[in-house]
């Protein structure tokens, strides 16, 4: 069994620059030393940019005027998405556990056309402080890191079927949102129209983080073909995640982010992983990049004993 990792080097759907970093960040946290001590190859490792990515010169200012463009470098996320999808795809019909390091959350779009050419009914939990599901009306910030999982489900104007190659929308029914603690106006409105299933941090506190994973993975995974984990590190408390452009206070912990992963690994469930928001610019002492490394190990079968 290998894994098959996409770096993806990408922070123009970020409100602040440096989720770009994440990816060699994570490798230099010693990704790659962890994977081989749970007899895991990396069987390929890629990277997906676009050309231009890096200039700042390609960041806009704000908000523009008008539904169409108030999303902050629209056309630089969709080309993104169209390169990815079909390394994402080739990844998932290769056999091998395909690992996408991101760059920002907008990234997510791209990947889930990608899985979604592989595994038309697939399951989503989405591990975020966040829910990503803005659209260009309802969006604050007009960051496209919001809007990525309005995206896969066809929510917003450039959607996931707009991918060339991209696979079905992914359905509300099979989306996991777990960890939130800062959702917009729109994006609750969205959520109860829905109905999508949403463990807050409320129902974390109340039913523990193994109900909570026990009952997400059944929704996710109910009639499903394949789930994806997409997990943004600013799920966890800042104070153990501080690197991450959009911190919200009270997270889940340490030993809560490790447990959860540990159950989704246990439950043999999970076909597909992305690790992202990770922010070396803002945390200089690389805590949050090792903290992904350690929990991309979890999900992929680290144990303590
Ligand atoms: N809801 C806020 C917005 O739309 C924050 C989104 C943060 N997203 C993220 N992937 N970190 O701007
Ligand atoms: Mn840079
Ligand atoms: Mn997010
Ligand atoms: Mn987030």
């Amino acid at each position: 069994r290998g894994v098959h990792i996409i770096n993806v080097p990408f922070g123009l759907g970020a409100g602040t620059p440096g989720t770009e970093h994440g990816p060699e960040a994570i490798w230099r946290a010693g990704l790659e030393a962890r994977l081989a001590g749970l007899g895991l190859q990396v069987t390929k490792a890629e990277t997906v940019r676009l050309q231009e990515d890096g200039a700042e010169a390609d960041r806009q200012d704000g908000p523009q005027d008008g539904a169409e463009t108030r999303a902050r470098n629209r056309a630089a996320v969709e080309r993104l998405g169209a390169l990815l999808a079909p390394r994402v795809r080739a990844a998932a019909a290769g056999g091998d556990f395909p690992l996408v390091l991101g760059g920002d959350h907008s990234i997510a779009t791209g990947t889930l056309a990608g899985l979604t050419a592989h595994y038309p009914r697939l399951g989503v939990i989405w591990f975020d402080a966040h829910s990503d599901l803005n659209t260009e009306a309802t969006t604050p910030s007009g960051n496209m890191h919001g809007m990525s999982l309005a995206a896969a489900l066809g929510r917003t104007i450039h959607k996931l079927t707009d991918i060339p190659g991209a696979g079905p929308l992914v359905r509300p029914e099979r989306v996991v949102l777990v960890g939130a603690r800062d959702l917009d106006a729109g994006e609750r409105e969205l959520i109860r129209r829905e109905g999508i299933a949403c463990f807050s941090m409320h129902e974390i506190d109340k039913l523990g983080i193994a109900r909570v994973m026990e009952e997400a993975v059944a929704i996710a995974g109910r009639d499903a073909d394949g789930v994806h984990l997409s997990f943004d590190i600013d799920s966890v408390d800042p104070r153990e995640a501080p690197g991450a452009g959009t911190p919200v206070a009270g997270g889940v912990s340490y030993r809560e982010a490790h447990f959860a992963l540990e159950l989704l690994a246990e439950s043999g469930k999970v076909t597909s992983m992305e690790m992202v928001e990770v922010n070396p610019r803002l945390d200089p002492e690389g805590r949050t990049a090792a903290l992904a490394a350690e929990l991309i190990g979890s999900l992929l079968g680290e144990r303590i004993l």
